[in-house]
């Protein structure tokens, strides 16, 4: 498996625990924030579907989807800012213990979803790969591991 296609795998593996975690969450600051996770993990399946050639890769629905993340992204030091906590949650207090460093990983996130480009199928699974390395170091870091 080349590197590109093992990103897009794990791409696809965050996106898709997405649909189930939040059901029954209580606190409406973190469900605002898994909501906008969920969003962002929804526009990036698009995104890797479109780079697999799973689905055509269509320019306005792939730049929706950009837009959708790096919007969504632009909202994390917002939403996250809080320190709410759910039962459900799997934001991990290190997050507001270095907040910096948390919200500048928000503003790599955006940049990389400004940055994606979907000429072809190639250049958008190059892009999808740095964007993929945004959400994995902030995960590794701010979310449990489950
Ligand atoms: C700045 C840090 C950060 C970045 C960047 C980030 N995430 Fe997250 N993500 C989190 C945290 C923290 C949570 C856990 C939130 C909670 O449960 O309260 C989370 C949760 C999620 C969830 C689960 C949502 C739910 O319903 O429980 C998905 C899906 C997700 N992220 C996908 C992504 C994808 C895909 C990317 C990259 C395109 C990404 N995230 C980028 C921090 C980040």
């Amino acid at each position: 498996m080349n590197r590109t296609k093992h990103a897009l795998t794990i791409l696809t593996i965050c996106a898709a625990t997405a649909a189930l975690a939040h059901g029954g969450v209580k606190d409406p600051d973190v469900k605002a924030r898994m909501d906008a996770m969920s969003a962002i993990g929804k526009a990036t399946q698009t995104l890797g579907d479109m780079a697999r050639g799973k689905i055509p890769l269509h320019q306005a629905k792939a730049r929706m989807a950009r837009d959708t993340l790096s919007l969504n992204a632009a909202k994390i030091p917002d939403l996250f800012e809080n320190p709410a906590t759910d039962p459900k949650s799997e934001a991990l207090p290190a997050i507001w213990e270095d907040w910096s460093d948390f919200a500048g990983r928000a503003e790599t996130m955006e940049q990389a979803a400004l940055a994606l480009d979907f000429t072809d199928r190639g250049t958008l699974s190059t892009t999808m790969r740095d964007l993929g390395a945004t959400c994995g170091g902030c995960h590794k870091r701010y979310r449990i591991d489950k």
